[in-house]
């Protein structure tokens, strides 16, 4: 860690400790990548001096999060492919792909900054199923678990969707809502992908279960069983709530990606009777650690900065878009945050 002169500091580096205002408000986390913005408020505001990070972490697989992200792309066409063509899972290349996005996921600020520069890399089938992947990782580091398990979980992560690759492409890349007859039909990829699973003879029940019963709700509600209770095996139940927080942030076919702080929300909701709350919970409470220090659009076309979280209320932030605004969303419900801008 550095301390070094604002006057100094370029837009890239990171603050090395929480940042606080005169008036002790958490201005910026630890680990926050500074821009030009920050830079004119710290000025506005008077900060002389702040601590920095002397360089980024050195990540402990030695690779760059983006070569691995695309190299997992690759993985999870090809086997995607075969498993088209019928042909059985390599596991020992997706146990691989998986102990490379394991080595990623340990700085959670950046994972989710890398995430969201990642959207739009490759069709949403890929880059969903490896964005499941690391997130299921988050969580299972979050929840503590062994390396095993969270390997384990990783790869659950990657196949969760693994039966939509034979479901009919018009249905998974249709831009408009499905039909009745359309979506019984994309329901049946959690069956046909258990199916691939349990054939390959490489991964465990707990992985072949996750891509079985992701979509199953405690109310009854989800498929294919609808099974009633939070009686979901733990592997489905984390896959689902990556795949749900997944979902609400990227763009896909048929709708356009929403913000972090909605899909927040979204979870939130959906703890009370259809996801798992305990997951959810660990989920939410870390996932809105990262949001002070981020630069926000507003629905309203405006931008800004989150600058206070009211834990009770931690998807609705205070938000300054310049020196004398401040919009607090806990009060402005009419406005939302539209998405994170880096
Ligand atoms: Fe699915
Ligand atoms: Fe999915």
């Amino acid at each position: 860690m550095l301390r070094i002169k604002v006057s100094n500091l370029k837009p890239g580096s990171r603050t090395g400790k929480d940042l606080y205002s005169y008036d002790s408000q958490l201005l910026l986390a630890q680990g926050t990548v500074i821009t030009q913005e920050h830079l004119n408020s710290f000025a506005r505001r008077g900060i002389e001096e702040i601590f920095i990070m002397d360089s980024r972490p050195k990540r402990r697989s030695g690779k760059d999060f983006s070569d691995t992200y695309v190299e997992s792309l690759h993985v999870v066409k090809n086997f995607m492919m075969e498993a088209k063509l019928g042909k059985p899972m390599d596991g020992e290349e997706i146990r691989k792909t998986t102990d490379m996005l394991f080595l990623q996921v340990f700085d959670e600020n950046d994972l989710f900054r890398q995430m969201r520069l990642m959207k739009d890399k490759d069709d949403y089938l890929f880059t969903h199923s490896v964005n499941v992947a690391l997130l299921c990782i988050l969580i299972g580091r979050w929840l503590k678990l062994g390396e095993g398990t969270i390997r384990e979980l990783g790869t659950a992560g990657l196949l969760h969707d693994i039966g939509k690759v034979q479901i009919d492409g018009a249905i998974l890349t249709k831009p408009g809502k499905l039909t009745d007859e359309e979506f019984e039909e994309m329901k049946k990829h959690t069956m046909l992908g258990y199916d691939l699973v349990v054939q390959s003879g490489s991964f465990s029940t707990e992985i072949a279960n996750a891509a079985l019963m992701h979509h199953e709700r405690a109310d009854g509600s989800g498929y294919p069983m609808g099974v009633k209770g939070y009686k979901t095996p733990f592997y489905a139940a984390v896959t689902a709530v990556a795949d749900v927080y997944d979902a609400i942030t990227s763009d896909r076919p048929y709708s356009t990606r929403s913000s972090p702080y909605t899909a927040a929300e979204v979870l939130w909701q959906e703890s009370f009777g259809r996801l798992d709350p305990r997951i959810v919970k660990v989920f939410y409470d870390k996932i809105t650690n990262f949001y002070v220090g981020n630069q926000v659009l507003l629905s309203n076309n405006e931008k800004g900065v989150v600058v206070y979280i009211d834990p009770s209320q931690p998807t609705r932030p205070i938000v300054m878009v310049d020196d004398n605004k401040f919009y607090n969303l806990a009060t402005d419900r009419n406005i939302i945050i539209q998405e994170i801008i880096d």
